[in-house]
C-alpha cells in the first residue's frame, strides 16, 4: 500500500498543492470497476453460537429492518438551497470565512448568491461521496460474510449486507430527486476502498470499512442531522445512523477478539493501516472539483488551505475522527507494542476524541424504527 505522510506545513511547494489537487480529482468515470481481490473464502461447518454479542446484535438487526420506500416520506418537497443553507451554509461560513479574507483570497469577491450555490455544490458533492461509500460497505459487508470464519458473525453481517443495499438506494434517490448533481467517487475514498477489498487478511476488511469508513460516516451524518430541519433528510439520517450503529459495533467485536491473539508486528501492520486510512479520510475534503464547478482556480485555495488553515476547518476535520480514536482505543490499537499509533493521532491533533461517546456502545438507544413503531402503535390503540 502507498503510505502518505504529507503534513500542513507552513510553506507549500506548487508541487504540493499540484499533488492535492491531482489527487482530489477524478479524471474519468468507468461505469464498472474491478479491483482484484486474492481472500481466502472460509466455510465454517461447527455452527457454533457461542459468541453471544454478536448473536444479540444479530437478533436486534433483524427487528430493526426498515424499507426505504415506504417507511421515508418521499413526497416532501426539498427546496435544496435551503437545505444546503442549513447544512452547509453555516458550517461553510464558519469554515472558509477565514478563507475568504486571506491576501490573494480568489473568494474575496463572494457575496450571498456564490456562498449558497458553493453550500448547494458542496451538498451534491458530499451526498455523492456518501452513497459512494455506502456502495462499497455494501461490497465489504458481502466479502465478509464471505470471509468470516464465525458463523454468528457471518449470520450478522448478512443483515448488514441488507442494510448497506438499503442506505446505497436511499441515498441515491435522495440525491436523483431532491438534489442537483452527482459528483464522481473522490479519489483518495477509491483508494482506500481498493486496499480494503484487496487485502487477504479478513479483519482488513472489519478494520478499513468498520472501524474507520463507518466510523467516519457517523460521525458525518451526526453532523448533517443536527443542522437540517429538512425532514425528509432528517427521517432518512436518523434511520441510517441507527443502522450505522449496529455496524460499529460489529465490527469492534469482531476485532476486540482476534486483537487480543496477535503478535506485536502484526497489531503494528493494523496500527499502519488505520494510520493511513486516517490520513486518507482526512485529506478528502479539499474538494477541488467543487472550487472549479464553482469556476474558482483551487490553486490559489489549496495553498491558502494548507498555509494556514481555517482553525474551524481544523475542528471540523478533527470532529470526523469523533469516532474513529475512541474504537481504535477499544480494539487496543492506540497503545499496541510502544503506541505508536497514538503517537500519530497526537500529531494529527485527534486524541483528544479517545475517551468520546461512542455510538456503537449503545446501539439499543439508536434504534429509531423501534422507537417509531411503539409511537405509531401508541397512536393505533387510544387508551
Ligand atoms: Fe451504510
Ligand atoms: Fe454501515
Amino acid at each position: 500500500m502507498p503510505t502518505h505522510t504529507e503534513r500542513v506545513r507552513p510553506t507549500v511547494t506548487d508541487e504540493a498543492i499540484d499533488a492535492v489537487i491531482a489527487a482530489g480529482r477524478t479524471e474519468r468515470e468507468d461505469v464498472v470497476r474491478a479491483v482484484q481481490s486474492s481472500t481466502d473464502v472460509a466455510f465454517t461447518w461447527d455452527y457454533e453460537r457461542n459468541r453471544v454479542p454478536l448473536a444479540k446484535l444479530y437478533e436486534k438487526a433483524k427487528h430493526s429492518q426498515w424499507n426505504g420506500t415506504s417507511d421515508l416520506p418521499w413526497s416532501t418537497p426539498v427546496d435544496q438551497e435551503a437545505v444546503a443553507g442549513q447544512v452547509d451554509g453555516g458550517t461553510t461560513a464558519r469554515r472558509f470565512t477565514a478563507l475568504a479574507q486571506a491576501d490573494g483570497s480568489p473568494l474575496k469577491s463572494w457575496g450571498t448568491r456564490e456562498w449558497t450555490r458553493f453550500a448547494v455544490e458542496s451538498q451534491n458533492s458530499t451526498l455523492s461521496q456518501i452513497l459512494h461509500g455506502e456502495q462499497g460497505a455494501l461490497v465489504c459487508t458481502a466479502k465478509i460474510v464471505e470471509t468470516v470464519p464465525w458463523i454468528d458473525a457471518k449470520y450478522y453481517a448478512a443483515t448488514q449486507v441488507m442494510d448497506e443495499a438499503r442506505h446505497v438506494e436511499v441515498f441515491s434517490r435522495y440525491l436523483d430527486e431532491k438534489l442537483s448533481g452527482h459528483y464522481p467517487i473522490n479519489p483518495h475514498l477509491q483508494a482506500l476502498l481498493d486496499d480494503i477489498i484487496g487485502d487477504p487478511r479478513w479483519d482488513i476488511t472489519y478494520l478499513g470499512m468498520q472501524i474507520m469508513v463507518e466510523g467516519l460516516a457517523l460521525a458525518v451524518f451526526g453532523s448533517i442531522h443536527q443542522m437540517t430541519t429538512e425532514p425528509l433528510l432528517k427521517k432518512l439520517l436518523r434511520y441510517v445512523m441507527a443502522d450505522e450503529a449496529r455496524h460499529v459495533a460489529f465490527g469492534v467485536l469482531g476485532l476486540q477478539e482476534y486483537y487480543a491473539q496477535l503478535s506485536a508486528p502484526e497489531l503494528r501492520e493494523r496500527q499502519e493501516f488505520a494510520y493511513e486510512a486516517a490520513l486518507r479520510l482526512r485529506r478528502r475534503w479539499f474538494q477541488p472539483d467543487v472550487w472549479e464547478r464553482m469556476g474558482v482556480d483551487p490553486r490559489p485555495v489549496v495553498r491558502i488551505m494548507l498555509e494556514s488553515p481555517p482553525r474551524a476547518e481544523q475542528v471540523f476535520a478533527g470532529m470526523l475522527f469523533s469516532k474513529i480514536v475512541p474504537n481504535c482505543r477499544k480494539l487496543g490499537l492506540l497503545d499496541a507494542g510502544d503506541g505508536w499509533l497514538r503517537a500519530r493521532f497526537t500529531e494529527l491533533g485527534v486524541i483528544g476524541y479517545e475517551h468520546a461517546v461512542d455510538t456503537g456502545e449503545d446501539y439499543d438507544t439508536f434504534d429509531e424504527v423501534a422507537k417509531d413503531r411503539a409511537r405509531s402503535s401508541g397512536e393505533a390503540q387510544p387508551r
